[in-house]
């Protein structure tokens, strides 16, 4: 078995959490499932919770004293991740929005006020906006670029009573990239952990530990799964935040089951090919796009012309698939209706990092920075199809626009 400390990260998704000889000698590990783990005696017994209680994880090399402790797949996943974020410890939930409530839950009392970004995924924010009330923590929400203007303004923002400053880059549907290194560093200066939605680039492009944040939590849903099977969400801690969110995940008994864990596991294997191919397939289409008249825009923080290129070089060594794309101001309802809806080869669906291509009109809510653009929205997840055909499927839609005036 490697421990990955040496290797490329995509060499990492190939070694990592794989342990033949105590895998019968097969390549990959195998799936246990599994609640009552039998001890030899009552002092084992005894001593197993004892660990467990007193902070040691399976992942630390401890055998757990019951399954809702994780099996050897969900610490196989666990190890491989950890290693990828560079982290202390991870954990897995059954849904990426699971990661993101226990990661805020694990933080917070009331009395507390966390930060959130203008431009989180949406039930992030109703979950900030809603739900912490109910439990008297006060969430407010900020400028996702509000870096851009200077230490002096993030630390504004920040009260007394900040515990949480969250964070996602680059945004949902708008795709703002943030400075996250000196977010991170103000909220730790500040006496906050910081949280990371890190979904889009994934542990491969982009490490947040490395850069201060304390938290790293992925909708593994997407990329991770990467086949439209898997609903699971992760968390990477590092050292100082792990015993909150060990405590929540036991406390709340949050786990997941052992087979998403094997289907996560499988899907990092493949992650860099599929990913390379993602962000091939995703170029190939936005430079098609930017030549239509009808396009305003494009929002992909790895294209030169987005706002958030120069963050996106400084602090990211690669992009997925997934970007937005604005029309210009004019176009009727119906005629937008068509042009997305006539497309064969696109599904409309929620989620994304799948293998199949998918285009949804977008309607981001903002409450601090209202959207700058007057036309309508859609988002394209770049699947693995021939690139040539999606675009033969966007010139199409692009057809019927034109000739409905
Ligand atoms: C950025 C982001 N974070 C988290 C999630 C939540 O993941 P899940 O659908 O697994 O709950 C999503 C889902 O679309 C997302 O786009």
């Amino acid at each position: 078995m490697s421990d990955g400390n040496k290797e490329r990260a995509a060499t990492q998704l190939v070694t990592l959490g794989r342990d033949a000889r105590a895998s019968f000698d097969f390549v990959n590990p195998p799936l246990v499932r599994g609640s009552t783990v039998l001890h030899r005696d009552v002092a084992e017994l005894r001593e197993r919770t004892r660990q467990r209680i007193e902070g040691a994880d399976a992942e630390a090399g401890a055998a757990p004293p019951y399954g809702i402790y994780g099996t050897p797949t969900h610490q196989a996943f666990y190890r491989a991740l950890t290693a990828l974020e560079g982290g202390h410890r991870s954990w897995a939930f059954p849904s990426g929005l699971a990661a993101v409530t226990a990661s805020i839950l694990a933080y917070v009392q009331q009395g507390d006020h966390v930060l959130v970004p203008d431009s989180v995924y949406w039930p992030t924010r109703r979950f900030a906006g809603q739900t912490l009330p109910r439990f008297g923590v006060e969430a407010s929400f900020y400028d996702p670029r509000l870096g851009e203007r200077g230490r002096a303004a993030v630390e504004a923002m920040f009260r007394p009573n900040t515990r949480l400053l969250f964070l996602e880059s680059p945004g949902s549907l708008t795709f703002e990239m943030q400075d996250v290194p000196l977010l991170a560093e103000v909220a730790r200066a500040r006496g906050a952990i910081s949280v990371i939605d890190n979904t889009w680039a994934t542990p491969l492009y982009f490490r947040p530990l490395a850069h201060g944040v304390d938290v790293s939590l992925h909708a593994a849903t997407k990329y991770i799964g990467g086949h439209s099977d898997l609903i699971m969400g992760t968390v990477t801690c590092n050292e100082r935040a792990w015993p909150p969110m060990r405590e929540t995940v036991h406390f709340y008994g949050l786990t997941t089951s052992p087979d998403d864990c094997w289907l996560a596991l499988r899907g990092l294997r493949s992650m860099g090919a599929r990913l390379a191919q993602h962000r091939a397939t995703a170029e190939a289409m936005i430079a098609w796009l930017k030549r239509q008249p009808e396009v305003e825009r494009i929002l992909y923080p790895a294209d030169a012309d987005d706002p958030g290129h120069a963050l996106w070089r400084r602090d990211m060594s690669g992009a997925s698939g997934l970007f937005g794309v604005v029309l210009k101001p004019g176009i009727a309802e119906k005629n937008y209706h068509d042009f997305i809806d006539g497309m064969a080869l696109f599904g409309h669906g929620f989620s994304w990092g799948g293998f199949e291509s998918l285009l949804i009109p977008s309607s981001p809510e903002r409450t601090v920075t209202p959207s700058p653009y007057g036309g309508r929205l859609f988002r394209i997840s770049a699947g693995l199809e021939d690139p040539a055909d999606l675009i033969a499927d966007l010139e199409s839609g692009f057809a019927r626009l034109r000739a409905a005036g």
